[in-house]
């Protein structure tokens, strides 16, 4: 098998295939379609598969919408299973570039360790600060003034992969986690088509 630490995986001089994983309601998979349409139009990356670990997810319906395959592949308590079909379906469709898209769950040290520089994911905060569920609350219970989000390489950790983009939000007198997080959103929403495009012009590598 390629070592996948070899030679750095971007550029490549076609267009990137992409994958995006997601658990919920897919507004950033809105985001990375509008992006990198399903129809091909932007030289630089097309999405080409989207994945759920839950059934029935908004993620999936846009996936769809978008004439682009989008299969539930169960998670359940067995990882392996899980990752054992996703990487079935990544080399079917020959996916060049996997985006964790709100993905709450938590992929093997294997699986980072062969998607490496390939596998990227978005979160609500500003990393290292505040790693794991629910960022938001967890930047409002420490007080601080600033938080935002980070788009990052995965590696063996959790949240802990290079930075590639990060955007900073204000946190406001009265603010709640929901107020916040929407905030939060609307910065991940335009940090993550740029990380993606840094990627792919070799201009960041893990
Ligand atoms: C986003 O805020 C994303 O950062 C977060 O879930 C939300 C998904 O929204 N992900 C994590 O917390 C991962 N640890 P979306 O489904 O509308 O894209």
């Amino acid at each position: 098998m390629r070592d996948a630490r070899s030679a750095p995986p971007f550029p490549i001089r076609r267009q990137a295939r992409l994958a995006v994983f997601a658990s919920g309601r897919g507004s950033n998979l809105g985001s990375l379609l509008e992006a990198f349409p399903s129809t091909g139009e932007e030289p630089l990356a097309s999405i080409r598969l989207v994945v759920s670990d839950r059934d029935g997810a908004p993620a999936l319906e846009r996936g769809a919408e978008a004439s682009l395959p989008a299969e539930h592949v169960p998670f359940g308590r067995q990882r392996a299973s899980f990752e054992e079909r996703a990487e079935e379906l990544l080399r079917l469709h020959a996916i060049d570039l996997v985006c964790l898209a709100g993905f709450m769950r938590v992929l093997s040290p294997g699986f980072a360790e062969r998607w490496h520089g390939r596998l990227l994911n978005v979160h609500p905060s500003l990393l290292p600060a505040f790693r794991g569920l629910r960022a938001p609350e967890q930047a409002i219970a420490a007080g601080v003034s600033v938080s935002g989000c980070t788009v990052h390489f995965v590696d063996a950790g959790v949240d802990t992969g290079r930075a590639i983009v990060q955007r900073r939000v204000r946190l406001e007198p009265g603010d709640d986690a929901t107020a916040l997080a929407g905030r939060i959103l609307a910065e991940e929403h335009v940090a993550y088509p740029e990380a993606v495009r840094l990627v792919l012009r070799g201009e960041v590598s893990p």
